[in-house]
Formats: structure tokens, C-alpha cells, sequence
């Protein structure tokens, strides 16, 4: 067996076939040397996706592409690890660890891997149940909801009855301390040992590799409290980075193309949308969202629809999690179900046309957010325009682009009929006193190897000096000025020679071309070799730096060991060469 990382990863993809890989999402057909298909990325008619031997592929509609693992991480929507340990099942190697800290990591991949093989042995069991004898009540609470039995199967619905389970994971060799790790079976003051889903609806949580992790329980009388319990939080399921229905938008992502994801509060929502054909839904649990989510949620689409059950929404809690999505960078916005209905209500009464009519009104989060605040302030009295006035305004400031900050000013001037002008100025003034000492750390002289190699490099560029393309600039660069300044220069280039003087016009836009003046002095060609050379090698040791940091907080932030060893091991392997 390998003994390091990358052997074993060669040794992975030297086992895995690409056109097997792809096959099984998508119907691959033979023309011209390659294979072709539909998109899974995009939507598309005629196929414009095409794999070929070689072990690559690529989308000339999207452009798309990438090898077996990047097509995994795509299709499934997880990171590498996660599509390396997706095609190491495939092809029936186990995924090592290379860490050097002893037996425990392994000890508790082990672990790990008994709970998840547990919970499917549990969901199996549930599911079996609800479609047996002793499910028959659930089932006909289900019938009662409207709810099919594709949709049962799809997302695995089941029914716990009162006694079954733990005897059932006792015959297939699992103890009681594991039934109690995995959160299905707590134990009595005598020291029993029950199921704590007993007697409730099953609803299983999967993960974004179709991994049982945990169970949502749901009272079937009316009134009997609570109405779901969960299975608490394990070493696999940790509610704060996980969604509910990543396994099904997953599906639907694989079907057709998918551009958004509709945030609901309920497992039921969920479902009963998925049912009326809108498939692109995930629930967050019952709990305001948190970054982690809103990462995860970016995975899959970078728009999103919050449609929470009446007002929801509005609660400081949850407009915390609206805020959390727009600083990831998400599209956010927010739909509202009339008639305090939640989701599932609204769908079964209306239908997929009419939810999909509620998606079109859907207001942009800013937009929701002023109409919120305007609800508290009776707009046709004087007084109390103004006031809104200047509470609208301070909303304004959580605004990352200028041009918007503009249009919703014209917005708050026609909903409150206060003059743009005055608005501009209340703005600006408001503005001075939030005044935070951010901007002025980033006016301060950045300083160091890597940004003497660059400003070098870039000189030389300008300059005509023989040997500076050959450095590849464009790669090392990470600073947005330096960016538009490398991108000022291919432009120039496009058309004829660049020159010192088309530096020099640069720099009424950027203050950096002063500082590339100040360190860019000339060298004579005798010496250009060495020079680049020392550049060179500032610039890969910042990248490796920034690299090395990139990872660090990966390997802070990982809570999975297995993935956790793995970048570890990425970790010893960039070090080791840094050292060289
Ligand atoms: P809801 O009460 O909106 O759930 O709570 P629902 O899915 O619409 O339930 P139905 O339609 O009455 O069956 C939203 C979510 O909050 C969590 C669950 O995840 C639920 O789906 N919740 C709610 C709990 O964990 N425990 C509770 O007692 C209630
Ligand atoms: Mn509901």
C-alpha cells in the first residue's frame, strides 16, 4: 500500500475510468473518438458534453472541465476529499491516513464508519417498518398529508415503532454504546435501553454523500409535544453545517439544471415541494442559519429564496441568517406565503404553478428589509417619514455595491416622498460617524520580497526587459491593483509594444504605479537572469505561504479526521518542499 498521499492518489486514478464515472449520471454515446452527452451543469437540448479517453472532460456549452475527481466534486457538489472518497468506493480502495499522530485517527475513522453503516441499518429498519404491519397507522398520516409513495421512497420516510429497533441492531452486531453514540437509543434510569424515536414518524437526514447521519421524529397525534425530536448531535452530525434535503436538490441538480435554492423551515416543506415538483428546496432544522450553511449552501447555487413559514423571516434571528447569506455572497431573497401558511400548506392548496407565482414576487432582500422597517412608521405623517427616513438609510450602509446603495436611495425617496438630495446628504453624514478605521490600514505602504518581486516584474514588463514574461506574473498575483495593472499591460500588448510611459499614464488611476516606479529601477540584461530569478523564487514562496495558510485554516476549521489527515498530509508535502 501507498505510503504517502500522492501515491495513493495516483494509484486512484490510475483505477478509475472516467466514461464509468460519468456513465453513471449521465448516458454517454460514442461519436468521433469521444464520448458525448447532454450537460449535467447546464441546460441543454443537443449534447455539447464530451468525455474522452484520456481521462478528461468538458462542456462546450458551459465550459465546464476537468478530470474524474473534478467532475465528481461538481456533480456531487463537495469538495475534493469528498469526491476522492466518492470514486475510492467506487473502485474499492479504502482511503488511508497518513497521519503521524498514532493510532486514534484510525481508531476513529473506524468508529466513524460503524455509526454511519448504523444509521443505515437504523433507516433501512424505519423504513421497513412504516411499510409493514406495524406501519400502518404512520402510513395512513401520511396518506392524510397527501403525501405518495415515490415520495416516501425518495426520501426514505419510515415509522419507528414502539420496540424493534434495538433489537434489530443487536442482531446485526451493533452495541448498545454505539446505539447510543449514534443518538438512535437512549438509556433509562434502570438502564435500559430504548429507541428514543419510538412511536414517531421517521424522517432521515442525509448528507451531501447520501450518508444517513441523523433522524427527524415526528408525533403522529395532534398536540402531543414535541412534535419533532431529532436525534442529537454525534461525531457524524453536526446540525450547524448540515442542511436538510442536500440529497434530493442534489438529484434534481443532476436532471436539469438548477440556478437557485429555496430556504424552508420544515422537513415537511421540504417534501410536500419536492412532491409538486420543485426540487431545489432544503430546510435548515429549525435553527437560525449559520456561515458554515451558507457555505454549503453556495455549493450548490448562488441564488437563494428564504421562504420562511408567515413572517418568519422578519425575526431577528433569522434576518441574522439573511445577513449571514448576503455576506457569503449570495443572491438573497425573500418570499412571502399569504395567509400564514408555511410551504407545504400553501403548495398543497395551489399547487406548483401557484408557489412558483409566489417565487416571481419574491423581494430582494434589501427591498424586504426597507418595506419591513417601513411597517413600524404610518408613512403619511410628516414626523414619521422622516424618521423612517433616517432609519432606512442606516440599513443602506450593510450595502456592498455603490450602484445599489443608489438605487435603493431612489427607492426610500419614492416609498417615504422625501428628495433623493436629502437623502444623499443624511447618507453621507451618516456615513463620517460609521466611519470605521479599515480603509486607512489599507492606504498604508504594503511592504516586503513579494511585493518588491512583483513591482519589479511589472516594471521590467513595461520596460520591454527580455526574460520578464517568462516569469508568469499573472499567477502570483493577489492584490486587486496589481491585477488590473498586469491586465493594462496584456491589453497594450494586444495592440503593440508596452512602454514605460504607458506605466507612467497608469498612474493617475492607481497608486501603486508610483511604488512600481520607485522599486522597478532598471537592471542591465547581464544581470536580469539573476534577478528574475530571485523573483521567482519570492513569488512561489509567498504562494506556497499563502497555501500553507489556506490550509491551516482548513485543517483548523475540519472536523472530519479523515479529511483532517489528508490535509494534513497535503500540509507535510508543501512544507517538506517549502524547505528545499
Ligand atoms: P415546523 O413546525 O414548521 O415543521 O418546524 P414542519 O416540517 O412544517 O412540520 P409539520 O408540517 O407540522 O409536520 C420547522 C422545523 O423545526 C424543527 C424541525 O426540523 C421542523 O421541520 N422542529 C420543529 C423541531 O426540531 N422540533 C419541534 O418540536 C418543532
Ligand atoms: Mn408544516
Amino acid at each position: 500500500m501507498a505510503d504517502n498521499f500522492k501515491d495513493w492518489l495516483d494509484e486512484l486514478k490510475a483505477k478509475i475510468n472516467i466514461v464509468d464515472v460519468v456513465e453513471s449520471y449521465v448516458t454517454l454515446n460514442r461519436k468521433g473518438g469521444k464520448y458525448w452527452a447532454c450537460c449535467p451543469f447546464h441546460h441543454e437540448k443537443t449534447p455539447s458534453f464530451s468525455v474522452d479517453e484520456a481521462g478528461m472532460y468538458y462542456c462546450f456549452g458551459c465550459h465546464k472541465g476537468g478530470d474524474a475527481i473534478s467532475f465528481v466534486q461538481e456533480a456531487e457538489h463537495t469538495d475534493f476529499m469528498g469526491a476522492v472518497t466518492i470514486l475510492a468506493a467506487r473502485v474499492g480502495m479504502s482511503v488511508p491516513e497518513f497521519s503521524k499522530k498514532g493510532e486514534s485517527a484510525g481508531v476513529s475513522k473506524r468508529k466513524r464508519d460503524r455509526l454511519y453503516d448504523l444509521m443505515r441499518a437504523a433507516a433501512s429498519f424505519y423504513h421497513a417498518s412504516l411499510m409493514g404491519a406495524a406501519g400502518k397507522r404512520a402510513l395512513d398520516y401520511l396518506d392524510d398529508r397527501g403525501i405518495s409513495r415515490a415520495t416516501v421512497t425518495a426520501f426514505g420516510l419510515g415509522f419507528a415503532p414502539q420496540n424493534g429497533l434495538i433489537d434489530h441492531l443487536r442482531e446485526k452486531g451493533f452495541g448498545n454504546s454505539e446505539m447510543l453514540d449514534a443518538g438512535v437509543a437512549g438509556e433509562s434510569k434502570s438502564g435500559r435501553i430504548y429507541d428514543v424515536l419510538g412511536g414517531r414518524l421517521i424522517v432521515p437526514i442525509i448528507n451531501n454523500l447520501r450518508q444517513v447521519i441523523a433522524f427527524g421524529g415526528r408525533v403522529l397525534e395532534k398536540g402531543e409535544q414535541p412534535k419533532y425530536r431529532n436525534t442529537k448531535e454525534t461525531v457524524i452530525f453536526d446540525k450547524s453545517r448540515e442542511l436538510f434535503g442536500q440529497h434530493t436538490i442534489k438529484k434534481a441538480m443532476i436532471e436539469g439544471a438548477v440556478d437557485s435554492v429555496i430556504m424552508v423551515e420544515g422537513y415537511m416543506d421540504v417534501i410536500s415541494l419536492y412532491q409538486a415538483g420543485i426540487k431545489n428546496c432544503m430546510a435548515s432544522m429549525g435553527t437560525a442559519l449559520t456561515a458554515q450553511q451558507a457555505r454549503l449552501l453556495k455549493r450548490y447555487a448562488d441564488k437563494v429564496y428564504i421562504s420562511y413559514d408567515g413572517d418568519a423571516a422578519g425575526q431577528k434571528a433569522t434576518m441574522r441568517g439573511l445577513d449571514i447569506l448576503y455576506g457569503e455572497g449570495l443572491s438573497v431573497k425573500v418570499v412571502s406565503v399569504p395567509g400564514g401558511k408555511d410551504p407545504d400548506e400553501f403548495v398543497r392548496e395551489f399547487g406548483k404553478r401557484g408557489y412558483m407565482d409566489l417565487l416571481a414576487q419574491a423581494k430582494p432582500l434589501f427591498e424586504y428589509k426597507l418595506d419591513k422597517l417601513a411597517e413600524g412608521f404610518d408613512l403619511k405623517s410628516a414626523e414619521d417619514r422622516g424618521k423612517y427616513a433616517v432609519e432606512a438609510v442606516k440599513i443602506l450602509y450593510e450595502l456592498k455595491n455603490p450602484a445599489q446603495v443608489e438605487a435603493y436611495m431612489d427607492y426610500i425617496s419614492q416609498k417615504a416622498d422625501i428628495p433623493k438630495p436629502v437623502l444623499t446628504r443624511q447618507y453621507a453624514q451618516g456615513a463620517e460617524a460609521e466611519a470605521k478605521p479599515i480603509p486607512k490600514l489599507e492606504l498604508t505602504r504594503k511592504s516586503g520580497r513579494y511585493y518588491s518581486a512583483v513591482r519589479y516584474i511589472l516594471y521590467a514588463l513595461f520596460a520591454g526587459e527580455e526574460g520578464a514574461e517568462e516569469v508568469g506574473l499573472a499567477q502570483y498575483l493577489t492584490d486587486e491593483e496589481h491585477k488590473a495593472i498586469y491586465v493594462e499591460y496584456e491589453r497594450i500588448k494586444s495592440l503593440r509594444e508596452p512602454n514605460l510611459d504607458d506605466l507612467q499614464a497608469l498612474e493617475e488611476n492607481y497608486a501603486e504605479v508610483e511604488e512600481i516606479f520607485r522599486e522597478g529601477k532598471r537592471v542591465t540584461s547581464e544581470q536580469a537572469p539573476k534577478v528574475f530569478a530571485d523573483c521567482v523564487a519570492s513569488l512561489e514562496k509567498e504562494k506556497s505561504r499563502r497555501e500553507i495558510a489556506r490550509l491551516t485554516e482548513q485543517i483548523d476549521k475540519e472536523k472530519d479526521p479523515v479529511a483532517r489527515d489528508l490535509l494534513l498530509a497535503q500540509y507535510a508535502e508543501l512544507t517538506a518542499k517549502n524547505r528545499k
